[in-house]
């Protein structure tokens, strides 16, 4: 099993804020705005053998770039009730706004309608960020979405709208598909019937439809009443679990008050006897029943689809596909060896072809985002072993190619996910940078990396004033004008 408390996973105790900042190269005087990256650090201990990597309280770590300069570094643990009593600040209930119960979201940070967002998934509480990252308020798009979000929602470039999929075990065998609009409220809510509570990280958006990936990893009650259930009244609260999972839809208005699962165990195990199926939802529909299932055949997971996009005839999604997780290892994403896959669905038939696309490692998979829901050409995503926490490469795709360039940060390094960001509002599709932080482990140095998007060539770098821990997702947030 893999530890997620130590080496590069290792937790920061300290909130910094940094305004001198050294730089290499030269920072492109057009990045105006923030880079953001969000990730588990638990403020509390944690037991390494108990601890699941997906349940540690959030930190975003911030780099504000402007006129060709660094301005500042900032950390901050992300607040929850637990997390604003733990570090003995006053909690976001006190201060009269809404309820953040559990670990805090630490799963991705996003800007959307004017405001920074730090999402997660699971029923969790997501919550606004300032500028500078204090946490504002429970963000639950003014009360319209309850009992949880997403960490991975999908903007439709052509419309500007926010789409979502979200789960939660009181849900009872349905997840919920929202859209919230560029105004920041809910356009559309549906509750999409699946076969049972699975933990569904993302889901997938083409012009005409919403992707759902109902697959093999699901509430399970055991692993949820292991961690802060006294032991003799564990076989009592599986049972009660076990009596609401699927069978009970808890009403919305409770659903933000039901209790967090606490910080350790994740409740969501690799299930055998649960079939692996994508579902087609038409955007144009207001049925939930109208959703087609293919049956993938044989079982896997997917945490990040690359993109989807169709025509009349088929549906094509580009996607990091996993053998198995959370089956041997309860902790983490360690089992099976994530390959970049392309999954075509035959819109008449609704057949399903799988084929390899790279035959290497991958994983955290972006594009350039004006493409989102299209047809594309690039992408990005780290790799370069068969360890989730040994990636030292970052990798560029290319839709018809594969693997087309190879960026090596040595085996000391390691490497983040990167995110692209367009040189010009109207640049061709991946003309302009990637950036991402990468970490000297030798060193314990962290940098912002900024490199050219095609040749992934050094652009300019800023050296952080602590090692970020390994994390999950970042995001560059252009400063309004
Ligand atoms: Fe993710």
């Amino acid at each position: 099993m893999g530890s997620f408390v130590a080496d590069r996973f290792a937790p920061v105790r300290r909130e910094l804020v940094e305004l001198n900042l050294d730089v290499r190269g030269v920072i492109p005087d057009w990045l105006d705005g923030r880079y953001l990256r969000i990730g588990p650090n638990p403020v509390a201990d944690v037991a390494p053998e108990e601890y699941n990597w997906f349940t540690g309280d959030g930190m975003v770590h911030g780099i504000r770039l402007c006129d060709g300069d660094a301005l500042w570094y900032r950390n901050r643990w992300v607040d929850s009730e637990v997390t604003s009593r733990l570090l003995d600040r006053t909690s976001p209930d006190e201060r009269g706004r809404s309820a953040l119960h559990g670990p805090s979201a630490n799963t991705n940070v996003i800007g959307f309608s004017g405001r920074t967002l730090a999402l997660v998934e699971g029923g969790t509480a997501c919550a606004e960020l300032s500028d500078d990252l204090e946490t504002v308020d429970v963000c639950d798009f003014g009360g319209t979405v309850r009992g949880g979000y997403t960490g991975h929602p999908v903007l439709d470039p052509e419309t500007g709208e926010l789409h979502a999929v979200s789960y939660h075990f009181g849900r009872g065998n349905t997840v919920q598909y929202t859209v919230i609009g560029p105004d920041g409220r809910l356009r559309c809510k549906m509750a999409i019937p699946v076969q049972g509570s699975p933990m569904m990280h993302a889901f997938s958006l083409t012009r005409d439809y919403v992707v759902l990936y109902d697959l093999p990893v699901t509430f399970d009650p055991r692993s949820a009443t292991h961690v802060g259930v006294p032991r003799p009244l564990r076989p009592l609260a599986q049972l009660a679990l076990s009596s609401i999972v699927g069978r009970v839809r808890i009403p919305p208005m409770i659903l933000n008050r039901v209790p967090r699962i606490p910080a350790g165990r994740f409740p969501y195990r690799w299930n055998p006897d649960y079939s692996a199926r994508v579902g087609l939802l038409p955007r144009s529909t207001s049925n939930p029943a109208a959703v087609t299932w293919t049956d993938l055949g044989r079982p896997c997971y997917v945490f990040h689809p690359m993109n989807a996009h169709n025509d009349d005839r088929e549906l094509v999604v580009d996607l990091v596909v996993h053998e198995r997780v959370f089956d041997a290892d309860p902790l983490g994403p360690t089992e099976g060896q994530p390959r970049l896959e392309r999954w075509r669905i035959d819109l008449v038939t609704g057949s399903l072809r799988r084929d390899r696309l790279a035959d290497e490692h991958m994983e955290f998979p972006r594009i350039d985002e004006r493409r989102a829901t299209s047809t594309f050409r690039y992408g990005w995503a780290v790799g370069g072993t068969d360890d989730v926490s040994g990636e030292h490469q970052l990798l560029r795709t290319d839709a018809a190619a594969g693997v087309a360039a190879r960026r090596d940060f040595g085996n000391h390094s390691a490497v983040g996910e990167f995110s692209f960001v367009p040189s010009s509002p109207a640049a061709p599709e991946g003309d302009g940078i990637v950036m991402g932080l990468v970490t000297d482990l030798a060193e314990s140095v962290t940098e912002l990396r900024i490199l050219d998007a095609q040749s992934l060539e050094d652009v300019a770098a800023v050296r952080l004033p602590q090692r970020v821990p390994a994390g999950f997702h970042g995001n560059w947030i252009q400063q309004p004008h």
